[in-house]
């Protein structure tokens, strides 16, 4: 397909917002936004530490990914009944589908649930309503990824996966976030051995703010099929040759990037050099409602910034999301097929 078209800003935000795509790397309670976290709080009777949505909003200034997560487990504590997972993630789905999003892989993080005494099942209850839901009022396919917090123990993570065993047929895969610094994927080797028995599909972050051997390690001990973030690859040029080469799949999150400052500015992001590199890479939102923005919002700043992101660009992403996603062969074959017909006209 040749996609050399330029076009001007708001030609090419439309070819953005509307070509088919998929997203693989969002946070479902990353996506709980201030508006909702006061409404649950004050359904569910939770004293929260901010007086009002404009004050928790001015607490969205991060230094780095702990300083983060520890608003983010602080937002979440105002989910305690079935229907707010339902309520967030019906959010996320209206959202998706607005941004042109035609399959989501939506990652939830149980332990941050059960911590507090939610019932595994309240949580899945929930989320798998929305998603069906979703499917037959939306027309938006979507799968949920469980992910290990990698703060906790490698006990945590095995008593989880025992938990979710009676709900297997509810989510495809699992993942591994949290404070990566000092929690190496090899810590979960184990867990993810008997994940991959079990026929979960496997995804980590890995190379967000930790080295480029973490993304090594999350390929050779947890054996990975994609990873989510990678942008410290670059560091370490034998591994991209191999992430290229094996066709390794990365969920990369530009605006999250800046905002927990692994760049500086946008403009620094390395997203060009990804693709020029030849690795397939992913635009996501990882965690919308803190990082200023949904899917659409990521690829119009990020191309905005980029100057070397062009129509060709566009296609190429939304290409790989598809490719990358875990969706049936015959339902990636129909959405690649909307897609090279919504880029026809660049021919
Ligand atoms: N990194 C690690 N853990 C997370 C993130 C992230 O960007 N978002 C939610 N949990
Ligand atoms: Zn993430």
């Amino acid at each position: 397909m040749q996609v050399n078209a330029t076009l001007p800003p708001q030609a090419l935000a439309d070819v953005l917002r509307t070509m088919p795509k998929a997203e693989l790397h969002i946070h479902i309670e990353g996506s709980l936004e201030p508006e909702l976290i006061f409404e649950l709080a004050r359904r569910n009777g939770v004293a929260l530490a901010y007086p009002d949505v404009e004050s928790l909003r001015r607490a969205y200034a991060f230094t780095d990914l702990q300083s983060f997560l520890d608003i983010y487990y602080a937002g979440a504590s105002v989910l305690l009944k079935e229907d707010d997972f339902f309520d967030m993630a019906m959010a996320y789905f209206r959202r998706a589908v607005a941004d042109g999003i035609v399959h989501a892989e939506v990652f939830f993080d149980p332990q941050t649930h059960t911590a507090r005494g939610v019932p595994f099942e309240t949580v899945m209850r929930g989320l798998t309503r929305a998603r069906e839901t979703a499917q037959r009022e939306l027309g938006l396919s979507s799968a949920y990824i469980l992910c290990f917090l990698r703060h906790l123990s490698e006990d945590a993570a095995f008593e989880t996966l025992e938990e979710a065993l009676p709900w297997r047929e509810h989510f495809i895969g699992v993942g591994l976030d949290s404070s990566e610094r000092g929690h190496p994927p090899e810590k979960f080797a184990r867990v993810f051995a008997r994940c991959r028995q079990l026929g979960l599909r496997l995804v980590a972050h890995a190379g967000e703010e930790g080295p480029a051997a973490y993304v090594r390690s999350a390929l050779d001990e947890l054996k990975v099929e994609r990873i989510d973030h990678g942008v410290r690859a670059l560091e370490d040029a034998e591994l991209v040759r191999r992430l290229a080469r094996e066709r390794v799949p990365l969920t990369v999150c530009p605006l999250s990037n800046v905002k927990l400052r692994v760049f500086d500015r946008l403009s620094d992001h390395n997203l060009g050099q990804l693709l020029a590199s030849g690795l397939v890479a992913t635009v996501n939102s990882d965690d919308p409602a803190y990082f200023g923005g949904y899917l659409h919002q990521n690829f119009v700043e990020t191309f905005a910034a980029l100057p070397a992101l062009q129509v060709r660009e566009a296609y190429v992403l939304a290409r790989n999301s598809i490719e990358a996603s875990f969706a049936e062969a015959s339902a990636k074959a129909r959405w690649v097929d909307r897609l090279d017909a919504h880029f026809e006209s660049f021919h």
